[in-house]
């Protein structure tokens, strides 16, 4: 069936209302909140700091890790407490997005983590855990290219839309989603996931609709950077 008007109103290529907070946890080295709509993350950053076990740490540059969770009130029917697959996938496709802007090689030896839970989870909880981490990153002081900005795109039904709800995501036999992120400053493009289908043609309309998205996102983490530091010097 088509899809003409969108459950919440918003337009075909509008994100939901976004909101983001540096500086949320003390004891991290950095930490931030991201929200879109009911989706909430939040991010600490801790390190660098000794690896173990041992074999892991490399003398060429810092370790990365990314550890995702999703917990288990975040979402409407309990989530198992735990690692899963998901939890697994999720954490390293978060690290492999956001290591394109990290300069690590301080850090020989040394591991930089970094915690992403999710704690409401309506769709696109990847997306905003990547937003989170990379502000949690630059509020750490870690030294970094550009930020890391995420969406996930899609397809309901006939449309191509930007950043679905979980009832979009829920519609009829599922929506298609494209979660990507990007560093909006060089162009590159660091996550680019799809589970369902679509022709290369919508798949070329939802990447372009989601870079766009990406330029307006990267505006709220720019300003949550900001904010913290409003009035530093005076
Ligand atoms: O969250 P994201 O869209 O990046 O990943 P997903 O695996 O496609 O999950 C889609 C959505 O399903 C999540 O955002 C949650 O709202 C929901 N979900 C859930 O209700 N229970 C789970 N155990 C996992 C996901």
């Amino acid at each position: 069936m088509a899809y003409n008007k969108r459950f919440d109103g918003r337009k075909f290529d509008e994100v939901r209302e976004m909101e983001a907070k540096v500086g949320i946890i003390p004891r991290a080295e950095g930490s931030a909140m991201f929200r879109t709509g009911k989706t909430v993350a939040i991010a600490a950053v801790y390190g660098p700091r000794g690896v173990f076990p041992a074999f892991l740490q490399n003398p060429k540059e810092g370790r990365l890790k990314c550890v995702y969770d999703l917990l288990s009130f975040s979402v409407t029917e309990r989530k198992r407490p735990g690692p899963s697959r998901r939890s697994t996938e999720i954490s390293m496709v978060t690290e492999d997005s956001l290591k394109p802007v990290l300069d690590l090689t301080k850090f020989s030896y040394l591991g930089v983590d970094v915690y992403v839970y999710i704690t409401q989870a309506d769709a696109g909880t990847r997306a905003a855990g990547i937003n989170a981490a990379a502000l949690a990153l630059a509020d750490a002081g870690m030294s970094m290219k550009d930020l890391i900005t995420s969406i996930a795109v899609g397809k309901v039904s006939d449309k191509i839309v930007v950043d679905l709800d979980k009832d979009e995501e829920d519609h009829e036999d599922g929506a298609t989603d494209l979660p990507m992120a990007m560093s909006t400053r060089t162009g590159e493009i660091t996550l680019l996931q799809m589970d369902g289908n679509m022709t290369q043609k919508e798949i070329k309309e939802a990447v372009e609709m989601g870079m766009k998205a990406c330029l307006d996102i990267k505006k709220v983490q720019v300003e949550a950077l900001k904010a913290k530091y409003k009035g530093a010097g005076k």
